[in-house]
This record gives structure tokens, sequence and C-alpha cells, in this order.
């Protein structure tokens, strides 16, 4: 495995968010009531963009359809139409002044 920075930690304000693309991720970074998250910048229902999703106590609601999904996990916890995956999730590591994840070499 090999570390990947995303970000300089003096960057990370609160409401930070900025979309990356690694290889075949699309991944959004967001800071959010002091907690960084890491996740997959498009919604597993219908592929709707997450950039302008809610956070709040560690759940996202993606804007279309409003699922929720928990950030720790991913797991769906609420949906209005059929249900659908999970919502990809990294762990984000840190290391010396920045914040990145750990890809496969
Ligand atoms: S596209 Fe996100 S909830 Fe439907």
């Amino acid at each position: 495995m090999r570390f990947r920075p995303l970000e300089k930690l003096i960057n990370l304000q609160d409401g930070y968010r900025r979309s990356f693309r690694i290889d075949e991720l699309a991944l959004l970074l967001v800071k959010q009531d002091g907690e960084v998250y890491l996740f997959e910048a498009r919604c597993p229902h219908r592929e709707h963009p997450l950039d302008a999703a809610s956070i709040r106590d560690g759940v996202l609601e993606c804007p279309l359809h409003r699922y929720r999904f928990r950030l720790t996990d991913g797991a769906l916890v609420q949906a209005s139409e059929e249900p659908c995956r999970g919502l990809k999730t990294w762990p984000l590591i840190y290391e010396g002044n920045e914040v990145g994840l750990l890809l496969p070499d």
C-alpha cells in the first residue's frame, strides 16, 4: 500500500469540500462540524454528485432524493424509493502535515 496525500491539514477548514480524481476513483474530501470524511463523489442511488450533500451528525443526505448514508461505514439508513448499495468510504490517513488515503501498489 502507498500513501496518497490529498490535502494539507492547514487547508482543512470547516465547510471544506473538494473532489479528487485518482485513477478510476472519484472522491470527495469534506470537513464538516469538525470531522473530516472521504467518500465517493457520486450517490450510489442514481449517481447524483454529492458535493452539495448535507452532512449532519455523521449522516450524509443526497440532495436529489434525500437518501441518507452513515459516514462511518457508508450504510444506507434511509431510502424513499428502491434501496441501493451503501456509500463507499475510505479511512483517512494522516502523515506529517497532510491527509490522504492508502492505495494498493
Ligand atoms: S441520486 Fe442520491 S438519493 Fe437518488
